[in-house]
């Protein structure tokens, strides 16, 4: 490999790229067995500071199905971190012992500081209420294969739009597609984040509406996307309890939507789609969390360059967002990683309008 790739931010790979990443996860489908074998002998670690069912499972039978092996934990307090080990020194070591790393974490910007120290490449499965690119994955596969394209789609994102960071990630990853459309549809205490929005207003890649219910937002979208209300990223649970039943998504509401719209949710699942949807066949969201295993499997081999002769050789272009690096000013956003790890270089990345974001966790430092 001439470069070791990471996957920290959805865009990190080019559209060109994704379309090859999908079309090797068809071909992956397809026959399963004939990819049994192509990561034999490699090491996949996986770092889960934070809960996760789907992500980690699926990424632990992805490289198993390729025939890699898998260490790692998914409770730090059984790690070196509950002896105080930093972000930095931990992906060091595991360098030595693995040939890529899977690292879900609770502060945002963590797994590219990791990747800034790290040997191997290293995939982003969630930082805090930031990204979480790997699940966009599943989630473009899944839409792609519903409607045989991933443009002028007009998707409804619904449900806890502040902290959770699939829909951050989704709306990142959807607008670089032309013709598409949001309609953002959450109570006023949840709305998409500014530095989401200011990126949609300022780039024009996508237009958006904003609405509080579901029934105004579902009668003309192609995709509603449900998401969970993240109850441990509410520092004031009372807010948490006042807000966690405000979109809920049952048949009667369906009733208003499309004949061929479909469902996503990344899942888990508390109480915002009634058990009654599932039996909809507009409810896609467990075919998307079984589209979650190939699409890593392609990842995977993709970051490791154990493709074959599927990329024929082609070396993998760069990102080309990044403008340039600047070392001005300190992250003010207290759920950083630099806030947590001191110790970590500032880094930010401006754009050619004059914006200045940090390079780890996206907060805005300078407007434009
Ligand atoms: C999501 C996550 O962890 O952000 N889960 C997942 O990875 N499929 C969504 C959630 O937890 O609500």
């Amino acid at each position: 490999m001439l470069q070791i790739r990471h996957l920290i931010e959805p865009t990190d790979f080019s559209v060109k790229e994704l379309e090859d990443l999908f079309e090797l996860a068809d071909l992956i489908i397809d026959d399963p067995k004939k990819y049994l074998h192509q990561c034999d002998g490699k090491i996949m670690v996986t770092l889960f500071y934070e809960p996760s069912t789907r992500t980690r499972f699926s990424f632990e039978a992805a490289m198993m199905r390729l025939g890699g092996s898998v260490l790692g934990f998914s409770d730090p307090n059984s790690s070196s971190t509950a002896k105080g080990e930093n972000i930095p020194d931990t992906i060091r070591i595991v360098s030595g012992y693995a040939d890529i790393a899977v690292m879900r974490h609770p502060v945002e910007g963590a797994p590219k500081a990791a990747s800034l120290f790290s040997r191997i490449p290293v995939i982003n499965a969630g930082d805090g209420g930031h990204q979480h690119p790997t699940q966009t994955l599943t989630d473009l596969y899944t839409i792609r294969s519903k409607f045989g394209r991933l443009h002028d789609l007009k998707v409804g994102i619904c449900g806890d739009l502040k902290y959770g960071r699939t829909t951050h990630s989704l709306v990142k990853a959807m607008a670089r597609y032309p013709g598409n459309e949001f309609v953002f549809i959450s109570p006023e205490e949840l709305r998409m984040p500014a530095y989401i929005c200011d990126d949609l207003d300022r780039s024009g890649a996508a237009k958006y509406t904003e609405c509080r219910t579901i029934e105004e937002g579902i009668g003309d979208v192609d995709i509603l996307y449900m998401t969970r209300i993240q109850r441990e990223r509410f520092s004031d649970l009372d807010e948490y309890d006042r807000i966690k039943d405000s979109c809920i998504l049952n048949m009667d509401k369906m009733k208003l939507a499309k004949e061929d719209m479909i469902v996503l949710h990344p899942l888990p699942r508390v109480n915002e789609i009634h058990y009654e949807v599932d039996n909809d066949k507009r409810a896609c969201y467990f075919e998307q969390a079984e589209n979650g295993m190939y699409v890593r499997m392609s990842l995977i081999m993709l970051l490791l360059d154990e493709t074959g002769d599927f990329y024929n050789g082609r070396v993998l272009s760069v990102n080309d967002s990044v403008m340039s690096f600047l070392e001005l000013d300190r992250c003010r956003n207290p759920k950083c990683i630099t806030q947590i790890e001191p110790s970590l270089r500032q880094r930010f990345i401006t754009y050619g309008d004059g914006i200045k974001v940090c390079d780890y966790c996206g907060a805005v430092l300078q407007k434009g």
